[in-house]
């Protein structure tokens, strides 16, 4: 299974309206993120955009977190700007955490998918892929206030968003060196 449901518990929702409250600029206005300094962007230039925003390893909601689900890098991932998030593997992670806050949509589904005849390195990290090139093997739709885990060194899609999708996000610990290479190296952009 490369998507799988998880059963941990529900994030107060107190702890995640405070820190929505501290990125009301960025929802109200998304494209004007890139500009910042603070955060991993990662931009697909095709349809939906996706940013992930790092939290503030002193807010309330990271404590919470760190005591009820681990410790992790925590951050923000916000999906805008169409009605698909195409096709890709991302850059430098094996597996995805997320907590669904805003599905952006009553019908939206995570995909993922197997490469036809070329082989995964072929296809290219970061960038969209061609549906030519893929099969789809599993089909979730990821229900708010739930957990679920996610392969995204396989391809992966969001399809069906009619608004803003808004997740909690962190990667496994054999990751997150990584990760926090490409985060300290942007926030000079
Ligand atoms: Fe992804």
């Amino acid at each position: 299974m490369l998507i799988k449901k998880l059963d941990y518990p529900k994030v107060p929702v107190n702890l995640i309206d405070a820190e929505l409250k501290k990125i009301k600029h960025i929802l109200d206005d998304p494209e004007s993120a890139s500009e910042h300094s603070w955060g991993y962007v990662t931009e697909l230039d095709v349809e939906a955009s996706i940013k992930a925003f790092k939290l503030d390893k002193d807010s309330i909601l990271v404590k919470w977190l760190d005591d009820n689900i681990g410790e992790h890098y925590w951050s923000i991932h916000i999906i805008w700007g169409g009605n698909t998030l195409p096709p890709h593997i991302d850059p430098g992670r094996t597996y995805g955490f997320n907590y669904v806050i805003e599905p952006g949509g009553t019908n939206v589904v995570t995909k993922s998918y197997e490469p036809r005849e070329k082989n995964i390195k072929e296809l290219g990290l970061g960038v969209p892929i061609s549906y030519d090139d893929i099969t789809c093997v599993q089909e979730e739709l990821c229900s708010k206030n739930k957990w679920y885990s996610l392969r995204v060194d396989q391809v992966h899609s969001v399809e069906g968003l009619e608004g803003m999708r808004i997740i909690l996000n962190y990667s496994s610990p054999e990751d997150e060196q990584e990760l926090k290479t490409i985060w300290n190296a942007r926030q000079d952009i």
